[in-house]
């Protein structure tokens, strides 16, 4: 069944006066279950669009359909998990795992529940007592991984949330991502521009267009998991996703934007 839909999607930003057109109707149809990775060079608007389906930000024209119906502002069926964590650093972590479920006017004890459900998948139970600044920064990410899921969406939003790590913490959380997704079939939407991640997550990587930004291809991974990053035969997807983009990368210099 499709998931989400994006039709025709139109993003235009004032820049001193000038138009610039970041979405150049992005159409993009996402299974329910789904792991889809968008990639592409920097600024073509990636999180922009993003935001979009999040309901953070409005096209200007064009429509995100969620099971078929349109959707325009944010909802619970999605949650975004940010580069950085975006947690609140005076609450406990097993308070900022519970906090959108408070918000929802779950009772505490389902709340209990469902919060050391998630933090012992994210292996956080040891520190669900401890607080945000105690935590290194992959623990944040788990954190923030912990707390979208637990507000059980349709669709997890991701932008990047790996790009801060380290790379072993990363390889870590790839592997760990592919089991939740196994476990949870969630739809799964992420953002990187990180090319070797895009193939290890994704049964599908789109690769976005140089601004004016349009969805130039979509690649299919067909691929057993959980995947690992130096896994070789992943390096074919990448081979072919970096020919697509060498041409964005030079079209951006050429154009100096
Ligand atoms: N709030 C805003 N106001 C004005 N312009 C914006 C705004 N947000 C994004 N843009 C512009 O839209 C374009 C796309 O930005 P966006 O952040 O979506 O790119 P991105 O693909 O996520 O880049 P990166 O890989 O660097 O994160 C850029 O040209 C940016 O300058
Ligand atoms: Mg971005």
């Amino acid at each position: 069944m499709t998931k989400l839909q994006a039709k025709n999607i139109v993003k235009r930003f004032d820049h001193n006066g000038t138009s610039v057109v970041a979405l150049d109707g992005i159409n993009l149809n996402v299974e329910e279950g789904d792991f889809v990775c968008l990639v592409g060079p920097s600024g073509c608007g990636k999180s922009t669009f993003l935001n979009i389906i999040a309901g953070l930000e409005k096209p200007d024209s064009g429509e995100i359909l969620l099971n078929g119906k349109e959707i325009s502002t944010p909802g619970p069926d999605r949650t975004m998990v940010f580069q950085e964590g975006a947690l609140f650093p005076w609450l406990k972590v097993i308070d900022n795992v519970e906090f959108g479920l408070k918000i929802a006017g779950i009772p505490k004890g389902e709340r209990r529940q469902i919060s050391e459900r998630y933090l012992d998948m994210m292996q956080l139970t040891k520190f669900s007592q401890s607080y945000i600044y105690q935590l290194s920064t992959g623990m944040k990410q788990r954190v923030a991984i912990a707390r979208a899921l637990a507000l059980d969406p349709e669709i997890l939003l991701m932008d990047e949330p790996f790009a801060a790590l380290d790379s072993q913490t990363r390889d870590l959380l790839l592997v760990e991502l592919q089991l939740i997704w196994e476990r949870t079939r969630k739809t799964i939407i992420f953002v990187t521009h990180n090319i070797a991640e895009s193939v290890v997550l994704g049964n599908r990587v789109a690769i976005f267009k140089h601004r004016p930004s349009k969805i130039k291809k979509e690649i299919l991974i067909d691929y057993r998991r959980p995947r690992l990053a130096e896994d070789e035969n992943l390096l074919k997807y990448q081979h072919e996703i970096i020919q697509e983009l060498k041409s964005e990368v030079i079209e951006q210099k050429k154009t100096g934007d």
